[in-house]
């Protein structure tokens, strides 16, 4: 059997995995959030975003393991580092990070095959009042989301209880890019809203595998992606974030393949 065609799929395409998969799957989230445990101590004022790129680059393949972004569509890097209006897909470069600023870094590794995909906010120096409230409530809207994953549910369910807690706060969804399923590949069906109706979208059954990555912004949802094809920013340029755990739908409800072994996941509690 081809790697790539193992369990079978729904009517909507997605693949229903096998439950002895979860092990591939822990072992790919697991390092996935040890390299962004890692990366706590070297965001800071004066770093740059290449550097920390580079940083990554190194421990991927010291852990014998590939970055599923290298070469992925054309991209360069390692990791997307999107800092202040970025939203997301930014590109790590040599601008030094300054006091204040926040930042989410994006990595995605594969482990024998498997992929995991997480990114969290981190904070260079000390963080101002109104982007801790965004990050906080980012934060809180992906556990949310997570909390509605379970047999039975479906995926408006997820998109559903995100945007209502976001919008509870005045902040706003962004719908131009959503969550993946994902597994044996990086990017498949379905694709994972983070905003819609209760009870609409595909059913959440046992072995389905994907991410949930909510991005919020402070001011509105519209985003523009810049001329190099992949920097998203907010069309007003307020401020955005972002958290993005891989999970898994069991029988009971839900697993979740990136959770951090460090307790660092939220960069201030
Ligand atoms: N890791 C991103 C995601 O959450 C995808 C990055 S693709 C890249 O789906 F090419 F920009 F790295
Ligand atoms: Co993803
Ligand atoms: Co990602």
């Amino acid at each position: 059997m081809k790697q790539e065609n193992r369990g079978r799929l729904t009517k909507d395409g997605i693949r229903i995995y096998d439950p002895s998969d979860s092990a591939g799957m822990y072992a790919a989230g697991a390092l996935a959030s040890r390299v962004l445990d890692a990366m706590s101590e070297h965001v800071f004022p004066g770093q740059t975003t290449a550097e920390i790129d580079r940083i990554i680059t190194k421990m991927v393949d010291d852990a014998g393991a590939k970055s599923a972004t290298i070469g992925y569509k054309g991209y360069e890097h390692a990791s997307c580092i999107s800092v202040n209006h970025v939203v997301c897909h930014g590109i790590p470069g040599d601008k030094k990070l300054k006091d204040g600023d926040i930042l989410n870094i994006d990595v995605t590794v594969i482990v024998d095959g498997w992929f995991g995909d997480t990114s969290r906010m981190f904070v260079a120096g000390k963080l101002p009042r109104k982007a801790e409230r965004l990050i906080e409530v980012t934060h809180d809207a992906l556990m949310r989301g997570i909390e509605a994953v379970k047999p039975g549910n479906t995926f408006g369910d997820i998109g559903h209880a995100i945007q209502g807690f976001v919008e509870a706060h005045r902040m706003s969804v962004v719908r131009d890019f959503c969550g993946h399923g994902l597994g044996r590949v990086f990017h498949a069906p379905p694709n994972v809203l983070h905003y819609g109706r209760p009870g609409t979208g595909a059913r959440l059954e046992p072995g389905m595998f994907f991410t949930i990555e909510p991005m919020v912004n402070l001011g509105r949802a519209e985003t523009k992606t810049l001329a190099d094809d992949w920097t998203a920013v907010t069309r007003d340029k307020s401020l955005s974030a972002q958290f993005e755990h891989s999970v898994g739908v069991t029988e009971t409800g839900v697993e979740i393949f990136t959770l951090s072994e460090a307790g660092t996941f939220h960069p201030t509690y």
